[in-house]
């Protein structure tokens, strides 16, 4: 779901999402099934100059945590409530899809887990989680490294630059830069493919940008054109999508055949405790071909890879852009942050053993996402009738949706919930160490570590489904540690070395949101070595 804020294609910008979403509705939801539920009449000019989770915020403040946005016939039921969160993405998983996200991704993702039709998911998830096992989590601590070493290098290099010319410091899109950094980690990570893109350009590389892009126009564009007879011949962003998307499978076919010509069988036991140190190709490919059982065709493969190259690649960059947004606008936190790396880094590299005593960090990641949560929003369409709970502060009996009905949960309300947060407007990564008391808001648990025990990172079950950033229940982020792992590794090695400071107000850096929140035009940065004093 994208508001762009820019140009003559404003209302229309508009109008495409909801009719986007509505197109695919097989239910509109009729006013007397669900009647009594508070609605937002969405007008256009609630929707102009900002990002669309903004509106769904404010009709949370006005209607509650459980309303109907209504644009003239059509409507959909926004969700920013935890019991209610909880119901959909765990309790009832199975009573919902994902509606219309599904039909964006399928001709990208195919029938990677995403997508996937339920049969098809619970083949491949059984497949694919364990894949992220803690030995694989441990050995991608030093590709992170490496990788994140690239950027500095290159910050470093350009720096030197300057220097030369008696400028100390550069400017920088760091956006962009975490993008070529989680595109490379991503690629050696999940099919031991180096697109080297921190310091290069590739055809590979244009295609994923090619199809990345692709992916957020087609959740905003007012009609599925790409659906229409002829399109994919005819239009020519459409052909060239097609050529991007040859581009990339050729690439990943590639990357299957050899790693099936050069397959070992073993039990999934013993490849979880192989001896990562001595591999030379670590990637979840490997695994997954080396697993007994996999003769899973060459096809439902590549549409994993693919799911995998688009799900863990913008979703991991923005948390950084957004990390070093705010740190930027609190230099000091910047400063705690940097004292805690000194404390445990000191100019040394960054173990997991390091990682695990990097807290300070690894909130200010939470933090991030947090306030800037990827998704924002969350979809799912009911495949049966079901009643969601009630109990929440505007519903005490909670409501009765027909089969059909699309819902968002608005993971972005969600956190920034005022029933459930102190100042949740604020940037404040210590509130994680706060326990929250849980009294007066029925069936809502509260704040609880001791829920998650050994956990590095807060996470749903402590917060009973307040804090949302990898979903929940069974269709929960498989790559969650992985990501977070990867920030803040990449963080506390860029913070190590260097001072950011945004170039210019934090203000003007304007937010857009596809299948992720981002800026407009980069965000950036004054970046300059750090400062002995
Ligand atoms: C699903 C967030 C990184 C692979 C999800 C979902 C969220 C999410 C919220 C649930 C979507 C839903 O319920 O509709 C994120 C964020 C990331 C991240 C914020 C980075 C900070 C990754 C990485 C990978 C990955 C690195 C893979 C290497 C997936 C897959 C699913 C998924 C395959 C679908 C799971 C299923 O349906 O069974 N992610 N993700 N993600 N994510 Fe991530």
């Amino acid at each position: 779901i994208r508001c762009m804020s820019t140009s003559t294609e404003k209302s229309k910008t508009k109008y495409s999402l909801l009719d986007n979403a509505s197109n695919f509705l097989t239910n509109v939801l009729s006013g007397g099934k669900i009647g009594s539920m508070p609605t937002a009449e969405g007008a256009i000019t609630d929707l102009i100059d900002r990002p669309f989770f903004f509106s769904l915020y404010d009709w949370f403040l006005e209607h509650g945590a459980v309303y109907k946005l209504a644009f003239g016939p059509k409507a959909f039921v926004v969700v920013s409530d935890p019991v209610v969160a909880r119901h959909i993405l765990r309790e009832n998983a199975f009573s919902y899809d994902k509606g219309v996200l599904a039909d964006i991704l399928e001709p990208i993702m195919g029938k990677g887990l995403i997508p996937a039709d339920l049969d098809t998911w619970k083949q491949r998830r059984r497949v694919i989680a364990p894949a992220f096992h803690a030995l694989y989590l441990e050995a991608m601590v030093k590709v992170f490294n490496d990788c994140s070493e690239r950027m500095i290098t290159k910050v470093d290099e350009l720096l030197d630059g300057e220097e030369s010319g008696g400028r100390n410091i550069i400017d920088m899109d760091l956006e962009a830069e975490f993008s070529s950094l989680a595109l490379d980690i991503i690629g050696i990570g999940v099919f031991n493919y180096d697109f080297g893109s921190v310091t290069k350009e590739s055809p590979v590389i244009k295609a994923v940008y090619g199809t990345l892009f692709e992916a957020e126009h087609r959740s905003t564009f007012y009609i599925p054109y790409w659906k229409l007879p002829l399109a994919r011949w005819l239009v020519p962003r459409q052909r060239k999508f097609r050529n991007d998307l040859r581009v990339i499978n050729d690439c990943l076919d590639e990357l299957i055949k050899n790693a099936k010509d050069t397959r070992q069988e073993a039990d999934v036991e013993k490849l979880q405790q192989r001896d990562y140190s001595n591999l030379k190709d670590a990637s979840l490919l490997r695994f997954l071909v080396d697993m007994r059982g996999a003769d899973v065709d060459d096809r439902q493969l590549r549409d994993d890879l693919m799911t995998m190259l688009i799900a863990g690649h913008e979703t991991t960059a923005a948390v950084l852009t957004w990390a070093v947004f705010l740190l930027a606008q609190h230099p000091n936190k910047m400063k705690k942050a940097q004292s805690e790396i000194d404390l445990v880094l000191g100019l040394g590299k960054l173990t997991l053993e390091a990682l695990k005593k990097l807290e300070y960090i690894r909130l200010i990641v939470v933090e991030s996402l947090r306030l800037y949560p990827q998704p924002p929003l969350l979809i799912r369409r009911t495949l049966k009738s079901d009643k969601l709970p009630g109990g929440y502060k505007g519903s005490k009996d909670g409501y009765s949706i027909p089969a059909g009905t699309d819902i968002f949960v608005s993971v972005y309300n969600l956190h920034r919930s005022p029933y459930f947060w102190d100042n949740p407007n604020e940037f404040e990564p210590e509130r994680f160490l706060r326990k929250k008391e849980s009294e007066g808001i029925e069936g809502w648990a509260g704040f609880d570590p001791s829920r998650s025990p050994g956990a590095l990172y807060p996470n749903e079950i402590i917060s009973d489904f307040a804090f949302l950033p990898f979903g929940g229940g069974p269709r929960k982020c498989v790559g969650d540690q992985f990501a977070l792992m990867e920030s803040t590794i990449a963080l506390a090695m860029l913070l190590q070395k260097f001072d950011v400071e945004l170039k210019g107000s934090a203000d003007s850096v304007e937010i857009v949101t596809g299948a992720t929140i981002h800026t407009k035009n980069g965000l950036w940065c004054k970046v300059k070595r750090r400062s002995t004093t």
